[in-house]
């Protein structure tokens, strides 16, 4: 097959690089010159376990390109992906489409008969519909009399975990209204079914539907276990165990039970406010994903009063040392990191903040100001009033806790992704706070 990647970004890249993976010819398209520069010389633009090796295996191998020229890169694909971004519009909540639609019409001059057109982007229902009919409208204004196809291809990968997510997915769903699109992406993803991952092939409407009801689930499965925990606190049970014991009911099931403090990241907050805005338009108030966003807004804000009280409610200049600021670890993302929220009320509070963070820096130093970057954890406790874990990095889960208590002023710990075990704590001599369980 031969695949064309709209858009380098965090998708778009990973998606291109794993298509080349599996065999297919793919070339990768940007607007930008320096990210296009910069890739070919085989730098990566994000931080991404293991994507360097993968892009320069398949560019070694030929079947793997990088061009500014959208005209070259789609002459002759069989299938065109549209991975570009869709941010939430400033003032409504909605998600931004006029990257998408851009750049379907640009397409519209540039593809050959029968190309399938492949939306990846996460889109509100009916866009893609709205993508066949603006490429049909500038077919006809140009004068252009071919066939096309459109599909719908939402992705379901997680960052720091792309490479694994895209190679062994859950599942893989496709949304298409006709048969050749059916067979070009059932060709596409035929790597996959030799490692019994299913491809579900759904209507356009469903595929865009299926995106945004699994990211709202999972948000509202984080913040219904973040709510249990705050009750845990106040009748002294403990979340972990919760958890863990409602997740062994397999109609629940472990995964995203682990509390926090609150979701981050560019997926969760922009698909589930772009969610609720859908059901406000047609009439079909989404009443469980409107009440999520607002209690992880609110968890953000509460999370800086749990550091507060463990400092005995004045952190004025004290030193606050913050372990981890991207909206979870391996990744260098600080996109609607509950960091943003936290860091800067304890700046405004009067403390002088340190941050270790083993990727953060790039992107932080702009969003943090009046901070400390230190590189090791150890020098960043020396005179510290408390620490406030924040991103479980993995170096961040094996401190040595006695030596981090010795280099503190006093040895207080607020272990917000419950790290740090309540015993291996007090016998350090800390005094903590945990989320949802007594320290
Ligand atoms: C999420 C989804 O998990 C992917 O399936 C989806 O493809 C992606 O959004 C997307 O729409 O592109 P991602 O945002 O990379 O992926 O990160 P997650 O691992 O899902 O974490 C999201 C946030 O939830 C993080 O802030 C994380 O710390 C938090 N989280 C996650 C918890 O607080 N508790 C959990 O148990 C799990």
């Amino acid at each position: 097959m031969r695949i064309t990647m709209i858009g380098t970004g965090y998708v778009g890249l990973v998606s291109g690089v794993c298509f080349a993976d599996f065999g297919h010819d793919v070339i990768c398209v940007d607007k930008s010159a320096s990210k296009i520069e910069a890739l070919e010389r085989g730098e990566i633009p994000i931080y991404e376990p293991g994507l360097d090796a993968l892009l320069a295996r398949n560019v070694a191998a030929n079947r793997l390109g990088f061009t500014m020229n959208t005209a070259e890169a789609v002459k002759g694909a069989d299938a065109v992906f549209i991975a570009v971004g869709t941010p939430t519009r400033r003032g409504d909540g909605h998600a931004d489409l006029s990257y998408v639609y851009a750049a379907a019409e640009e397409l519209a001059e540039l593809i050959d008969e029968d190309t399938v057109v492949v939306v990846k982007s996460t889109v509100p229902v009916g866009t893609n519909a709205a993508v066949r009919d603006r490429i049909a409208a500038k077919l006809k204004e140009i004068g252009r009399d071919i066939r096309f196809h459109v599909a719908s291809n939402p992705e379901f990968l997680r960052e720091g975990a792309a490479i694994e997510d895209f190679m062994r997915p859950d599942r893989v769903v496709v949304g298409v209204e006709t048969d050749h699109a059916r067979d070009v992406m059932a060709e596409v993803y035929r790597p996959l079914k030799l490692r019994d991952s299913p491809v579900m092939f759904t209507t356009l409407a469903s595929a865009e539907m299926i995106k945004y009801a699994a990211n709202a689930f999972l948000a509202t499965k984080i913040t219904f276990i973040n709510e249990v925990a705050d009750l845990c606190e106040k009748v002294n049970a403990d979340v972990q165990e919760v958890a863990r014991g409602v997740g062994l009911d397999g109609r629940i099931g472990p995964k995203f039970l682990h509390a926090g403090p609150g979701y981050g990241g560019s997926c969760f907050p922009k698909d589930t406010l772009a969610l609720a805005r859908i059901g406000q338009d047609y009439a079909s108030p989404m009443r469980i994903v409107e009440t999520v966003i607002d209690v992880n807004d609110r968890r953000k804000r509460s999370m800086v009063d749990k550091v507060l009280d463990l400092c005995d409610g004045n952190v004025s200049g004290k030193t606050i040392t913050v372990l981890g600021v991207t909206f979870k670890p391996n990744t260098d993302d600080m996109r609607e990191s509950p960091s943003l929220t936290i860091v800067p009320a304890l700046v405004g509070a009067g403390a002088k903040v340190r941050v270790v963070d083993p990727e953060g820096r790039k992107e932080g130093e702009a969003l943090l100001p009046g901070v400390e970057w230190v590189e090791d954890a150890y020098e960043a406790a020396e005179g510290a009033t408390a620490l406030v874990l924040l991103t479980e990095w993995n170096e961040f889960r094996a401190l040595d806790l006695e030596r981090m208590a010795t280099a503190m002023e006093t040895p207080r710990m607020a272990d917000l992704r419950n790290v740090y075990s309540p015993d291996a704590l007090q016998a350090a001599g800390f005094s903590a706070v945990l989320v949802g369980r007594d320290p």
